[in-house]
């Protein structure tokens, strides 16, 4: 027996050295050590054996047994070795790569974090208020009567509980004010909704930026000092500011401002924004609904301002219809990487 198991392993580590193929190396395994293979059927026989041969021979067949399945595997390995070996044959690895393809952050995002960023240089706060508002936080408090055209059906949607999409980021002024006592140097990103039909211009759903200044003794030379700041930094020293008279229910008096700069193509005003005087109607609202006389109008004075995101990232970056913002076409916003 000792001789036949000898005999097997030198046999199947011949035919193993000849397997070229995991087939090949397959079939031997199933020749040698498969249910009816050799070497397992010699294992069978060992019932027969003497008592003082069985140590002996019991432990060569482990020996013969495992230095075959050792050698199966080691086969194995080297046939997928040299078959990944041949498959990277012709693969340049000096070539350069093909760069992996990076995502962006949006280009109203980079336009709102520069414009934040201007702002908390100058100490403003970021606050914020709900899409979803009350009449009262949307029009009453800013000064906005019942009649008046904004709070139309056909220009806000109500949800049937009488609440409805804010038309402005107006409503953070009033949701701050309400919240804390003056000083108060907050801006306020975010959407705003209106009844609009959508085109170049128009968008349903689009973005508002509000800031707001309330302290003693605020005056519009602040207000005028601080827009011309933001503007020549985030369009260049060389840009202008210029206010002119409007009207606003929540300001008085109330300006349109109106930007002239290089980078915005040249000498035409552009108007971008509103602000104004916070109306005393307003601080008067605020401290009926907070019950003091924190907003004092004969102590203390404020200053507003509002402007659309969409609007401001389409003039300085000469994007000609705002609904390319919406569109998430890869073509149009990886410019802006
Ligand atoms: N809420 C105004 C709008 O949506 C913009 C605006 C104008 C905001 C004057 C202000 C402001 O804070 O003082 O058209």
């Amino acid at each position: 027996m000792e001789a036949t198991l000898e005999q097997l392993r030198t046999q199947a580590l011949a035919e193993l050295d000849a397997a070229g193929s995991e087939p090949a190396v397959e079939a031997v395994r199933v020749k040698y050590l498969g249910r009816a293979g050799s070497i397992s059927l010699l294992s069978e026989g060992m019932k027969t054996v003497s008592k003082e041969d069985k140590p002996r021979i019991g432990k060569l067949l482990n020996e013969v047994r495992s230095q075959v399945t050792a050698a199966i595997d080691a086969r194995k390995a080297a046939l997928q070795e040299s078959r990944d070996a041949a498959a990277f044959a012709d693969l340049d690895t000096t070539l350069p790569g093909a760069p992996a393809w990076r995502g962006a952050l949006h280009p109203m995002t980079l336009l709102l974090d520069r414009a934040v960023r201007i702002f908390r240089r100058m100490g403003f706060a970021l606050a914020d208020g709900p899409d979803i508002e009350t009449e009262w936080h949307c029009f009453d408090a800013l000064n906005t009567p019942p009649d008046h055209p904004a709070r139309n059906e056909q220009d806000t949607f109500y949800l049937p509980d009488g609440r409805l999409l804010r038309t402005q980021t107006s409503t953070i002024q009033v949701r701050t004010m309400e919240a804390q006592p003056p000083p108060v140097r907050v801006i306020g990103p975010g959407a705003a909704y209106r009844r609009d039909e959508i085109d170049a211009t128009h968008l349903a759903q689009f973005n508002q930026m509000e800031g707001l200044y309330v302290d003693r003794g605020v005056t519009l030379a602040d207000l005028k000092g601080t827009v011309e700041f933001f503007f020549r930094e985030l369009l260049g020293s060389a840009a202008q500011v210029r206010f002119r008279p409007h009207f606003f229910p929540f300001t008085e008096p109330s300006f349109e401002i109106d930007i002239k700069a290089p980078a915005l193509g040249g000498d035409r005003w552009l108007e971008l924004a509103g602000c104004g005087m916070v109306d005393p109607a307003v601080f008067e609202a605020i401290n009926a609904r907070r019950g003091d006389n924190a907003y004092d109008p004969e102590k203390i004075s404020g200053w507003a301002f509002g402007f659309g995101i969409e609007r401001l990232a389409m003039i300085t970056s000469a994007v000609p219809d705002i609904r390319y913002f919406i569109e998430n076409d890869i073509r149009f916003l990886e410019q802006f990487r």
